[in-house]
């Protein structure tokens, strides 16, 4: 398998925001832009990989502004890291109107793939060419990344195996929130909270 550059698989797609696309609100529907990021991973992760991906994961979907009706978005998406058969792609997504041609940036997301070979398993991808340093700049975020990821996953499922009623009720003192237990087990707890 050859080396691929990230030119090769690079993808645009560009897409009208239709009327139907509107959500209650007037703007354009979070799961409308969320379709649009996986065809376009697909798209690109499938062409750096030769052959049919899948969606994992997807990091880093925030909606940073709205986007209208009328407006065209725009999605770029290349392959920032490459493993043995898995890729992040990166999406940037802009937003452009098309009568005063402002653009605006809308989100920035990584979509983690995985190549799948005839037989339905994971097959492996070639190797990412790194032409200049904001490539290897994308290859080394999306190591950190992962790394972070997974740092993050341990602790939190750390945490959730050592909650303890009494200690982390103290938590929710400040919150907007209120304890109402409703099944009797739970309530024998409640001569134990301090509040
Ligand atoms: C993702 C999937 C292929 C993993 O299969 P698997 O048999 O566990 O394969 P492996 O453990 O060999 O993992 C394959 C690759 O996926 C990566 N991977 C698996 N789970 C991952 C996760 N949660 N996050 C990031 N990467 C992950 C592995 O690191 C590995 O990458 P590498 O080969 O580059 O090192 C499998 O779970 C699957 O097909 N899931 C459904 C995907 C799908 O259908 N998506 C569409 C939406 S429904």
């Amino acid at each position: 398998m050859e080396p691929r550059t990230v030119r090769f698989s690079h993808t645009r797609f560009t897409e009208l925001m239709i009327p139907s696309y509107a959500n209650f609100g007037g703007k354009v529907h979070g799961g409308i832009i969320l379709s649009l990021m996986d065809k376009v991973a697909y798209a690109c992760s499938s062409k750096h990989a030769g052959g049919y991906c899948v969606t994992v994961t997807v990091d880093g979907v925030e909606f940073l502004q709205p986007v209208e009706v009328g407006e065209l978005l725009h999605l770029d998406a290349s392959v920032h890291f490459v493993g043995n058969t898995s890729l992040v792609v990166g999406i940037k997504v802009t937003s452009e109107n098309v009568k005063t041609n402002h653009v605006k940036h809308t989100n920035n997301s990584y979509f983690t793939m995985v190549a799948k070979g005839e037989d339905e398993k994971p097959a492996q991808v070639p190797e990412l060419i790194l032409r200049n340093i904001s490539e290897v700049r994308n290859f080394v975020d999306a190591m950190k990344r992962r790394e972070v990821k997974k740092e993050a996953y341990t602790k939190m499922q750390r945490e959730h195996d050592e909650f303890i009623l009494v200690e982390d009720m103290d938590r929710l003192k400040d919150q907007r929130c209120k304890v109402a237990f409703t099944s009797e087990e739970d309530e024998d707890f409640s001569s134990l909270i301090s509040f």
